[in-house]
């Protein structure tokens, strides 16, 4: 390529990539698949490592990379950082309005409610567009210096959107979260990479904010809304709801749950639409905060040192109850990791009946000493599993159980439980243990792996104890007969779950890496595998070496990876899988540039020399790009032995026909 056409294909390409984040993270509306913005992305770190001249802080492909700090540098905010006074009731929030209203005079105040958002606060600096410096809130005068660490939040623009005009400096704040999904998914990788799970979101995200290494920051999944500028007048603005439309045209996003209101009982309505929602958003919200709409009102209003006059968080009930620690089971995951668990007298909290509640690992029991026949405080939070967040203990002198010791042996199959080297969580190790079956079962069939509708855990547990089902290949293999010998199964449930066994046969490699639950391998990973490697079997043969060159996999991955794909039992579970008609196309990686760049090749009938596979792999290697059907746009079709209808479709088209010989001489082998 020329120079210049290079210069405008970079720009293009984080023109693009820009606007498809901006549709994906701040409109929540995407327009193209994760595959095709994956492709574009990787032609734009291609152009710019073979091109480094062009490379640019606030390209979209500048979030990671910076090294790790030794310690964070301090920010003082232009403006403090206040926190906000709360209230609990209905009475409580009256007297907050009737106080502002006092304030304010002769004025009618206008109000306006958002939910208040369990995270961590943070912000934001853009100048000239260009996302400059973030930082904590601190002690709400100096914050520390996170913007490393902020870069890597996909939801934070590197730059905002030049063509909605933004303010030529823009101070903007907000709250730093993760959300329920993100976080249930992240605790599983951890669980499964023998490192302790996280008690809550906002704890996993304070902690992923606060590292060192913003290598470590990109891999969690944390997310931002903005709600709050520091000097709102001077970029022309006169209320928060028109703050509330505009930031998202800038690039950055609100939460859209935010109401303007014109009086207490319009707040009170709010609030109680939030608490009826509350379970069933995507993130923790622990209030609505109410604030004045006008700024010039709130100027009226004034502050205190540390939190303004103007504004007032009201909190919901707390998600909490007190019961009794009837036992303390251990559960076995997929990897084998045990993860204690309280069982408790059923309590309901606030509506929802709690029996069991997470002590997340073993050191976590041990600090809150959780032991059989305590009373505890429970607290749910949306659909979190619920935790215990402490013991209340009994009056001095009472009786206390023993402290709780972590069994020796597995549960379920009897194996010695073991510590790995340096990892807190014991596992089982015990590939065929029941429990560690039962799970990579469930996990296999999840709606984000192979989405197998209507494998429950109840019928999961049967088809292992019965022996019908020992690996997941097996799943492909279950007759109607079988089923219909199971409890609680009859001809319809039968019926469809083989329906549904039968349409997760497609898939997509992605999905399948992910499904096979190999250790250390989330939904990010497998997709970042899948599109480096292309196919299963060249990822099956990359050296750890190879699998860490990929940006995004560490070392810890890479040897988990490696290892994986090193075991017997891996090959045959593939094998099996295959030939149990489970099928998956290659992904089309980024072709590199070569002789045959522009070129694409389609196969029909059999190669005797390769495989499809490694013919595919040699076309490739070359820059050329294989596709599955003929169209005027194929520049090769390569007829081996026994060719079908695409060889009669290729000379209709007059597309050139080549025969193994001449494929072969033309990639050189
Ligand atoms: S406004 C001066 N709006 O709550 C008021 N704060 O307890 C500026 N928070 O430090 C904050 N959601 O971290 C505002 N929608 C929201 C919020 C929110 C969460 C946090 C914020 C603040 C803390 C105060």
């Amino acid at each position: 390529m020329h120079s210049d056409q290079v210069v405008r294909r970079i720009h293009d390409l984080r023109q693009i990539l820009t606007d498809h984040n901006y549709r994906y993270y701040v409109l929540d509306s995407p327009t193209i698949s994760d595959a095709e913005y994956d492709a574009l992305f990787r032609e734009l770190m291609d152009l710019e490592r073979r091109f480094p001249q062009f490379q640019a802080p606030d390209s979209p492909t500048a979030r990671v990379g910076a090294a790790p700090a030794s310690t964070f540098g301090s920010v003082p905010h232009e403006m403090p950082m206040l926190s906000l006074d709360n209230v609990f009731s209905d009475e409580e929030l009256t007297e907050f309005v009737d106080r502002v209203r006092r304030l304010l005079g002769d004025v009618e105040p206008s109000w306006i409610a958002e939910p208040k958002l369990d995270g961590l606060s943070v912000e934001l600096v853009y100048e000239d567009g260009v996302f400059v410096r973030g930082s904590t809130r601190g002690d709400g005068m100096v914050g520390e210096d996170v913007t490393a660490n902020l870069r890597t939040v996909r939801s934070v623009p590197l730059r905002l959107r030049r063509e909605a005009n933004p303010p030529q400096r823009l101070v903007v704040r907000g709250e730093i979260i993760i959300g329920r999904g993100a976080f249930r998914r992240l605790n599983d990788e951890r669980i499964s990479a023998g490192e302790p799970a996280f008690a809550n979101p906002r704890n996993a995200a304070a902690g992923s904010l606060r590292q060192l290494d913003p290598g470590i920051t990109a891999s969690r999944p944390l997310d931002i809304f903005l709600y709050d500028v520091a000097k709102p007048e001077s970029v022309g603005l006169a209320t928060q709801h028109e703050l509330l439309e505009i930031l998202p045209e800038w690039g950055l996003k609100v939460n859209p749950l935010f109401r303007p209101c014109g009086s207490v009982n319009d707040i009170r309505a709010f609030y109680r639409d939030m608490v009826a929602q509350r379970d069933g958003l995507d993130y923790d919200a622990d209030g609505i905060v109410v604030k004045l709409d006008r700024f010039a009102q709130r100027a009226v209003a004034g502050q205190r040192s540390r939190s303004p006059r103007w504004a007032i968080a009201y909190k919901f009930p707390a998600q909490e109850a007190i019961t009794v620690v009837r036992d303390i089971a251990v559960y076995v995951g997929r990897t084998g990791a045990v993860t204690p668990v309280a069982l408790l007298e059923p309590v309901s909290v606030s509506g929802v009946v709690v029996s069991r509640a997470s002590l997340h690992n073993e050191e976590e029991l041990r600090r809150k000493d959780v032991r059989v026949g305590d009373r505890v405080v429970v607290r749910r939070a949306g659909e979190v599993i619920p935790e215990v967040v402490t013991v209340i203990l009994p009056d001095e002198g009472a009786p206390r159980g023993p402290a709780f010791a972590m069994p020796e042996t597995c549960p379920m199959c009897g194996s010695g439980l073991v510590r790995r080297g340096e990892e807190v969580v014991r596992r089982c190790l015990n590939e065929s243990c029941p429990s560690r079956v039962q799970e990579s079962i469930l996990h296999f069939a999840g709606r984000n792996a192979m989405d197998i509708d209507g494998l429950g855990e109840r019928l999961v547990e049967q088809l292992v104890e019965r022996g019908l089902v020992r690996d997941v290949s097996d799943l492909y293999a279950l007759t109607a007969e079988q089923l219909l010998t199971l409890e609680l199964v009859g001809d319809k449930k039968a019926e469809n779950l083989l329906r549904s066994i039968a349409r997760s046969r497609q898939t997509t490699l992605p999905r399948l890496l992910f499904a096979l639950g190999i250790p250390q391998v989330g939904e990010v990973t497998a997709a970042l595998l899948a599109a480096e490697a292309g196919s299963l079997e060249r990822l099956m043969g990359m050296t750890p070496e190879e699998l860490q060159g990929i940006p995004g996999v560490g070392p810890e991955v890479s040897s988990a990876v490696a290892a994986y794909f090193s075991l017997s039992a891996t090959a045959e579970r593939v094998c099996r899988l295959k030939d149990r008609g489970v099928t998956w196309p290659d992904v089309i990686t980024k072709p590199l540039e070569g002789p045959l760049s522009g070129k694409t090749f389609v196969f029909t009938g059999a190669l005797s020399a390769m495989s499809r596979e490694q013919a595919g792999a040699a076309v490739a290697e070359l820059g050329g790009t294989v596709g599955s059907s003929v169209s005027g746009k194929t520049d090769y079709v390569v007829a081996g032995a026994d060719p079908g209808s695409k060889l009669t479709k290729a000379r209709k088209l007059g597309v050139a026909i080549l025969d193994e010989e001449a494929f072969l001489a033309l990639v050189g082998r």
